[in-house]
């Protein structure tokens, strides 16, 4: 009962489309209608804010690590596990946009970042790294999530292996349209107009 609980609390959590609040409030548009249309921190640097877009990146992923710190804090590592795993799917589909929500990229690494920070912030590496040297959003996305199955595997965790793989099957399925431009070569670079 109580690990249903903290699943519910950590959808809830997840659900909560920062990136959609804070554009609306700095008078900034519907994100929906801006750029790709992602709910995401990558779409709100579309709109020129930065400091916009950092608030979106810190919040979506710090309500995935606050759903697994609360959860372990009151239920333990399954319910930790369980909580992010549910606010990850809750960026993703959340109950306040009628389920249509975002690529879940910073509530990923937020939520691995509190599960097991050094896999985390390898993830975190990996995404900086790809960012830097391509300057593509959604690729070093791409390349986090895929490495961070494996990196998981590397330090013999096969719940994390489980966790990481169950986010990055549904990363990769939320990036079907920027795997099609990567592919063609439209996929634009970090903060410029329009895909
Ligand atoms: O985190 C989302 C990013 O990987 C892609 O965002 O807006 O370019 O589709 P976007």
């Amino acid at each position: 009962m109580t690990l249903i609980l903290w699943t519910a609390l950590g959808y809830l959590l997840g659900s909560i489309p920062f990136g959609v609040a804070i554009t609306r409030v700095l008078g900034l548009g519907d994100l929906r209608q801006i750029g790709s249309g992602n709910i995401g921190a990558t779409n709100v640097l579309r709109t020129g804010n930065k400091p916009a877009a950092f608030a979106t990146l810190l919040l979506d992923s710090g309500k995935g690590a606050i759903a697994v710190l609360l959860a372990r804090h009151f239920g333990g590592e399954t319910a930790a596990m369980l909580a992010g795993g549910a606010a990850f799917l809750g960026h993703c589909f959340p109950v306040w946009l009628g389920f249509r929500g975002g690529k879940g990229v910073a509530t990923f690494l937020g939520t691995l970042i509190a599960l097991h920070w050094p896999l985390g912030l390898i993830a975190c590496g990996v995404w900086l790294l790809s960012a830097v040297i391509s300057r593509i959003s959604s690729l070093s996305a791409l390349l986090a999530a895929a490495l961070s199955p494996v990196f998981a595997w590397a330090i013999g965790r096969a719940d994390l292996v489980l966790v990481s793989l169950f986010m990055a099957v549904l990363i990769f399925a939320r990036h079907r349209a920027n795997i099609a431009r990567l592919l063609d070569g439209s996929e634009p670079r970090i903060g410029r107009g329009k895909p």
